[in-house]
């Protein structure tokens, strides 16, 4: 039998193993009906009943209101940096961007390309992305067309506790790397997107939740296919909708309901940010976490050792353990550990425990 492995990747990322396991249960004949579910006609009713599910779970477990639309959209997020200021910054217009991390400056370099832009904020320190700018610190254009951030920092480490308030500006959000970790209210937001590939499915997939009435008063002036109006009007099935990720999704939601939904995730999360930061800390100074306290993210954990050397040996020996993908993201080095909501309490204490004992042999 093969070691099982605590999945600890950035993205794509674990998925809970009970997921995968019906999965691959129903693989061969989906429903009864003899035939995978990705070999089904994305407008018939077999594929449509897992299609209208997904969004219903979502509006259920994230308590969407009746304003706003839940879309799978493809593309990525990436895609989504694009298409943010394409519908919704138009002509005279400037929208507010607060940057905390690369991803945050890649969706800000797409919008410059369509429109106007400032940055309200910044999570930089001497060059180090390491916190979250204070409410007082931020910069905010009553006027701008929306106010962009990034809810979670998937390379830094950082995370959003209290979202900013932007008055009567909307606010847009990427929870690429944060969503379904706990409950938020949807309807401070103007618009959320987040790739599916680290708590919600496999990559292929974006969630979107939109203000309806925003989607419908945006610009008519670009393609179709990226009008986030058509996917609305559509239920996301305009074009051939990524069928099988959406599945997945599904699959995903459904345990996730079945596992306390977002409340039950929440405690969980914060009893494995507990455990792992409790062990950073505890160190003695042999791991040290760069982020500021109250930046601190709970699905990545980012964090050093005394040397690059160590570091290596630290991923090298965890890997012999089979706890993979701690390695730091290539841009900043030093270690990480994704602990996305697949990635269990226990996995997480398998993780602390290691890193006590490689701090006593090594320290
Ligand atoms: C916060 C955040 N935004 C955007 C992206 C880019 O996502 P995609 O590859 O789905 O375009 C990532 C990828 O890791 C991310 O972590």
């Amino acid at each position: 039998m093969t070691q099982q492995v605590v999945n600890f990747n950035a993205g794509p990322a674990g998925l809970p193993r009970p997921v995968l396991e019906r999965a691959q249960a129903e693989f061969l004949d989906f429903a009864g009906t003899g035939i995978s579910v990705m070999e089904h006609s994305h407008r018939g009713k077999a594929y449509e009943k897992v299609h209208f599910e997904a969004i219903a779970l979502t509006k259920e477990l994230l308590g969407v209101p009746d304003t706003h639309a839940v879309l799978f959209v493809q593309g990525g997020a990436s895609q989504c940096f694009a298409t943010v200021p394409m519908n919704f910054l138009l002509p005279e217009q400037s929208a507010d961007y607060v940057i905390t991390g690369t991803w945050s400056k890649k969706a800000l370099s797409e919008a410059k390309l369509i429109g106007q832009t400032k940055v309200a904020g910044t999570g930089d320190v001497e060059g180090n992305f390491i916190k979250i700018p204070k409410q007082s610190e931020l910069k905010l254009d009553a006027n701008a067309a929306y106010c962009h951030i990034t809810s979670n920092n998937t390379i830094a480490g950082t995370q959003w506790h209290n979202f900013p308030n932007t008055g009567s500006v909307k606010l847009v959000a990427d929870l690429s790397s944060d969503i379904m970790w706990k409950k938020i209210d949807v309807s401070k937001f103007g618009l959320i997107y987040a790739g599916a590939q680290k708590n919600i499915g496999p990559s292929g997939v974006t969630m979107v939740i939109v203000d309806k009435a925003w989607a419908a008063a945006a610009s008519q002036k670009i393609p179709v296919i990226f009008r986030y109006q058509t996917h609305i009007e559509n239920d996301s099935l305009y074009n051939t909708p990524p069928t099988f990720g959406i599945y997945m999704a599904k699959l995903v939601l459904d345990h996730l309901k079945e596992t306390g939904g977002l409340d039950g995730a929440e405690k969980r999360n914060r009893e494995k940010g507990r455990i792992l930061y409790g062990a950073i800390d505890g160190s003695g100074g042999f791991y040290k976490c760069p982020v500021e306290t109250d930046a601190r993210s709970l699905m990545n954990v980012v964090f050093r050792l005394p040397s690059e050397a160590l570091e290596e040996q630290f991923v090298k020996e965890s890997e012999k353990l089979g706890m993979i993908g701690l390695k730091g993201h290539r841009s900043v080095g030093g270690c990480r550990a994704s602990i996305y909501n697949a990635v269990t309490v226990e996995g997480v204490k398998q993780l602390a425990d290691f890193m006590g004992e490689f701090a006593r042999k090594n320290g």
